[in-house]
């Protein structure tokens, strides 16, 4: 969004005309229109933009005090950045929070201190479940630090395949070994790229119970499983063997959404070119194309994300990819 008149209590902290991407998920309790909310609104801890406070499809918004207050509109810091790219720059916050609480207890040598590594291990093997839209960025977001190898699971040829155009490439040149399997493969996959160790990291980018458990046999001595995707309410138990936590130490981290400074990350990261946003849309539209957008989602016809430019009036277009050069186009028809 761009911000075009400021209230008289914020002008020292938002600048007319300085552009900011959004964190939606407001780390606030409401101050307002309480009765909007469950029992007044008590016990609320996250308010939501587009949901509860006004946002989402509209040409102009007005932004709550409590979205301000919380620095939950963040500056974007690179005036080339395109818009859709600060829009997809939420849904990516997720991932970039997600690898963030993974926590490795480290040392460099039987006698020195032991220490806290936060993120995925560098030098290790990093296994992610599932490559749908999240899965993807799990796997760009997580050669950022480096790993030795990267394995992606996913039973859908279409998505490994997007996974290879993605990735291949960008993992060779960074000296990481991207290795496409199936679940059926998976195990003999994990045997022979650990030599039987097992994995280091774990992320479970789907959403379910089963696979969420089995996630602990694939990890190796220290080993973390990232528990990513939501499981349903009435099916959320899982058994996780108390030896393996105890002899091997190995561990299990989750994370839901993410905050403002995940949001900031998640720019420098788009500026910096470790993520490229754009070869995740497959729609772009204008505010009249929003209805056909949420249908297309609904319908999973969509292998992608869709943006809308709440500014413009246009169809919805299906894409391969999308560019700021193409932005800047669509904007100026
Ligand atoms: N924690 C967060 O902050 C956060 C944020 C956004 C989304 N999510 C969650 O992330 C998850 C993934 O989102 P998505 O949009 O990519 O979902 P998706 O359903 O498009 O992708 C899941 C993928 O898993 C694959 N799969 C199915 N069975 C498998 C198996 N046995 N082994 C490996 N892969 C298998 C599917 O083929 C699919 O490609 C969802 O559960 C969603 O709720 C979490």
């Amino acid at each position: 969004m761009t911000a075009v008149e400021v209230g008289r209590n914020w002008e020292d902290k938002i600048e007319v005309g300085q552009r900011y991407a959004v964190q939606p998920a407001v780390p606030s309790a409401p101050s307002r229109y309480r009765e909007r909310y469950h029992n007044n609104g008590r016990g609320i801890r996250k308010i939501a933009i587009g949901y509860t406070l006004p946002g989402l499809f509209a040409e102009y918004v007005i932004i709550d005090p409590e979205v301000v207050g919380t620095s939950c509109l963040v500056p974007v810091p690179d005036n080339g950045l395109p818009h859709f790219a600060c829009a997809l720059s939420e849904p990516i916050s997720c991932v970039v929070a997600a690898q963030q609480h993974t926590m490795h207890v480290v040392k460099q040598s039987p006698d020195t201190p032991r220490q806290a590594h936060l993120g995925l291990l560098p030098g290790g093997t990093t296994l992610v479940l599932g490559a749908g839209p999240m899965g993807l960025w799990h796997i760009e977001i997580a050669m950022t630090y480096e790993p030795q190898t990267i394995i992606v699971s996913e039973p859908n040829e279409a998505r490994r395949e997007t996974a290879r155009r993605f990735f291949a490439n960008r993992a060779r040149e960074a000296g990481i070994d991207l290795v496409l399997t199936t679940p059926d493969e998976l195990e003999y996959v994990i045997e022979d790229v650990t030599s039987g160790r097992g994995v280091d990291d774990c992320i479970v980018a789907l959403g379910i119970r089963e696979i969420q458990e089995k996630s602990f046999d694939y990890l190796g001595r220290g080993g973390v499983t990232n528990l990513f995707g939501g499981v349903k309410a009435d099916d959320c138990m899982i058994q996780v063997d108390a030896r393996r936590v105890h002899y091997d130490s190995i561990s299990m981290v989750g994370s839901s959404g993410s905050d403002p400074s995940d949001i900031a990350e998640a720019l420098a990261m788009i500026s910096a070119g470790k993520i490229q946003p754009g070869n995740y849309v497959a729609a772009v539209g204008g505010l009249d194309a929003a209805r056909d957008l949420i249908e297309a989602v609904r319908a999973q016809e969509m292998e992608g994300k869709g943006v809308i430019y709440p500014h413009l009036s246009r169809d919805l277009q299906r894409v391969d990819a999308w560019s700021a050069e193409q932005e800047q186009e669509l904007i100026g028809t």
